[in-house]
């Protein structure tokens, strides 16, 4: 496909996996405009396109009257990641919030289908998978796209929500002809990455030395993390690929011990801490991995980072632009929390008394 010159939206476009995708339709020619009320996105995700105007931004939230409705006007495509998201300790500790992606998920999609949009791309997840297949770490499970079914079973209020926007497409293509793709990602992680997720988060702990190192779970839950650059490839190749509004793993199938991913932290930071494990914590499932064999059928696609070098490409990127003071300060809230609470946090100094 030919993306010179193609109108696209990006919606979430200063997050973490947002503000990749933008760098890769860029450099494709794509006309890029970004629509992000940044309350976990970043601007400085994006600083290189705004600085030599290369894209439009818009901050506003999608979930006002009429916002979307103006955004998605005159696009071809549109990339829907915007969402109420954080990492494992907020989607377990936020439903209400997390709800609101049904709204969300909903004037969107409605304003593309009004707006005659040539196709619809969503960020769906792994949480779509049901809870009471991924119990048992030491079975060989892979999750493949046919295990959403009845009975189901996602994964909290965020799980929900990208189930029910994965069937709204679906009826939508085949009530209205919308043409749409569903990437579910698979624990992304990589540059840019934020610490309320768990690779982000271990390496932050062990960045500020944190004595005793925690972790939550066992350390015996498996997953299958997945490189950001994996990820923006399989996105665009489903935007190329797919129009019925299939919904398609992008996950790697390493099977990872968070424990060993843990010590593997420690070691490259050179931080020799004893791990304190966390049970009661938010956890998640603890046996997550993707198959992965659907992306290869309908899209060419194979992940081509292997978790050790993604991770040590993560970690070098930490070490370069981050300052342990900082982390320090912000650690604690940003497991559980979003970059919105956290500015809040500074510009309101708590009382220790
Ligand atoms: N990071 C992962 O491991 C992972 C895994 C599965 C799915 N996803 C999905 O991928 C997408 C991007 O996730 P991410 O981890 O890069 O960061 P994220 O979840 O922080 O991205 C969401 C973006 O949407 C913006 N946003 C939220 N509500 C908005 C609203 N009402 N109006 C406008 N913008 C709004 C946020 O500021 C943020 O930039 C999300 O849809 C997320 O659910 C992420």
């Amino acid at each position: 496909m030919d993306w010179n010159n193609q109108r696209v939206l990006v919606t979430g476009g200063a997050s973490f996996i947002g503000s990749h995708l933008v760098d890769a339709l860029v450099e494709r020619g794509a006309k890029v405009t970004v629509i992000d009320d940044l309350s976990s996105g970043r601007r400085e995700n994006l600083s290189d396109h705004l600085n030599k105007r290369r894209i439009t931004f818009l901050e506003r939230d999608l979930r006002e009257q009429g916002v979307a409705e103006e955004a998605v006007k005159g696009m071809n495509i549109v990339f829907h990641l915007a969402a109420d998201h954080g990492g494992r300790g907020y989607v377990d500790l936020h439903q209400a919030a997390c709800a609101t992606n049904l709204m969300l998920d909903g004037l969107v999609f409605r304003a593309c289908c009004k707006a005659g949009v040539d196709k619809v791309v969503y960020a769906s997840s792994g949480c779509v998978y049901p809870n009471h297949l991924q119990t048992d770490p030491k079975e060989l499970l892979y999750l493949d796209e046919a295990k959403v079914g009845p009975p189901y079973d996602a994964d909290n209020m965020y799980g929900w929500a990208k189930l029910m926007a994965e069937m709204t497409l679906r009826a939508y293509y085949q009530d209205w002809g919308m043409k749409s793709a569903c990437c579910r990602y698979f624990t992304v992680y990589g540059p840019r990455g934020v610490e309320n997720h768990a690779v982000i988060a271990m390496i932050a702990r062990a960045f500020v030395k944190q004595n005793p190192f925690v972790l939550w779970g066992t350390g015996e839950q498996i997953r299958n993390w997945t490189y950001i650059d994996d990820i923006v490839r399989g996105t665009i190749l489903a935007a190329e690929r797919i129009e019925d509004g299939t919904a398609v793993n992008l996950g790697t199938t390493e099977r990872i011990r968070v424990i060993d991913a843990a010590r593997e932290v420690l070691r490259c930071l050179g931080h020799d801490a004893p791990i304190e494990l966390h049970p009661e914590m938010p956890t998640g499932p603890y046996n997550r991995v993707a198959d992965n064999s659907l992306a290869k059928e309908l899209l060419g696609w194979e992940p081509q980072v292997m978790f050790m070098d993604g991770l040590h490409r993560t970690i070098d990127w930490y070490v370069a632009t981050r300052k342990q003071d900082e982390v320090a300060s912000i650690l604690s809230t940003m497991l559980t929390e979003r970059i919105e609470q956290v500015e809040q946090l500074r510009a309101v100094p708590v009382s220790r008394d």
